[in-house]
């Protein structure tokens, strides 16, 4: 019976790593645990639903994550990047929907050099936009210079906390870096964003614990956990893929834990299942990150298989969300949506 530790978790916001796991490996609770993220949900961020407008700007990247439709050794990929304009243009088209911050996304495209991106956040800071680039891992001194010329928040999932997981599935990469580059956008004053995958080949149910309790010792701004969906140009095309079920407990822990954290209805939860994102803003979620990104580049944009709104304009996606929000009760926030209290939960 895990009454009692859920209790626990929503009163205290901690629980211990075995605690997490006798949670996550007992499906009896998931109703249960789903009800306490809602009302803990409800308790220190409200009911207001933020929208951020996603741009996908390249999908060009130096990484080789083996998990990415995007990687690098990927050939089928149509490869595409942005003009500045056409990204301005684009989150101008944000602004006008009334979404109050747009996120900036891409592969690790070298072309996007520091003055390029400075130069796109300089001139989209003109539309009063909150804005939050989602570029990878880069030097301090770039995260320093993007966060001078404007940018707000940054996302950039830790992916795994497990270093043998993370570095035996993104070859190249370390784990020590990607913390690296977390503490730094902290140092900066960034709203912080990070996240995991659930399901990844290998991963644990210890694992993603320790994902949870890495989170809340990084008290993270937003976590976005989504389930991975095995890509079937990549090598882990055989791969089970991750379940849509446990992405939801791992999110909803991640309220009971974090309160104040922003936490996004995720795309491949939606992909995994016809209601996933009204599903998630029901246990825990408060965000949700349509795509603005418009014409063919959403379609050539697909980290993995069967990613919803590829053929979907802006402004349906728009109508689509506002009208499955308002259907659940909620309303849509008109603020920009920053964290809403500093606290950490020591
Ligand atoms: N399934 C689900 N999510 C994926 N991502 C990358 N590939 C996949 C996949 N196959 C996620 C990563 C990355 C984010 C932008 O997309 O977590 O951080
Ligand atoms: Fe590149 Fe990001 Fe995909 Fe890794 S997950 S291959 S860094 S786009
Ligand atoms: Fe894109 Fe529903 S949000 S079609």
């Amino acid at each position: 019976n895990m009454a009692p530790l859920i209790h626990k978790a929503a009163a205290a916001h901690y629980l211990t790593r075995d605690e997490l796991e006798l949670i996550l490996n007992d499906d009896g609770c998931n109703d249960a645990l789903f009800r306490a993220a809602d009302k803990v949900r409800r308790q220190y961020v409200g009911d207001e639903v933020h929208l951020r407008g996603l741009i996908e700007f390249s999908n060009i990247c130096r990484q080789n994550c083996c998990y990415c439709g995007l990687r690098r050794d990927n050939p089928h990929v149509r490869r595409y990047r942005l003009a500045e304009d056409t990204i301005v243009d684009f989150a101008a088209k944000a602004a006008s929907y009334g979404y109050r911050t747009v996120v900036l996304q891409s592969g690790e495209d070298e072309y996007f050099t520091v003055e390029r991106i400075c130069s796109v956040v300089r001139r989209i800071k003109e539309f009063g936009l909150a804005i939050t680039l989602s570029i990878g891992e880069k030097s301090f001194a770039e995260y320093q210079a993007y966060r001078e010329a404007g940018a707000d928040r940054y996302l950039l999932r830790i992916e795994t906390t497990d270093r043998q997981l993370y570095e035996d599935l993104d070859p190249g990469m370390e784990l020590a870096n990607r913390v690296r580059c977390l503490d730094d956008l902290r140092t900066l004053g960034y709203e912080v964003g990070t996240g995991c995958l659930v399901g990844l080949p290998g991963q644990t149910m210890a694992s993603l614990a320790d994902d949870i309790l890495y989170f809340r010792a990084l008290d993270a701004d937003m976590i976005g956990i989504g389930p991975f969906i095995p890509h079937p140009d990549t090598p882990l095309a055989a791969a089970k893929g991750g379940d849509v079920i446990l992405s939801m407990k791992v999110m909803a822990l991640i309220r009971l834990l974090l309160p104040y954290s922003n936490i996004p209805a995720t795309t491949a939860m939606e992909t995994l299942h016809p209601n996933g994102r009204i599903l998630a803003l029901q246990s825990g979620a408060n965000v949700v990150m349509p795509n603005v990104t418009e014409g063919e580049y959403r379609q050539w944009y697909q980290l993995y298989p069967g990613k919803i709104c590829v053929n979907d304009t802006p402004a349906h996606c728009r109508s689509c969300i506002t009208g499955k929000i308002a259907a659940i009760g909620r309303p849509v926030a008109t603020t920009h949506g920053f964290r809403q209290r500093n606290s950490s939960h020591n």
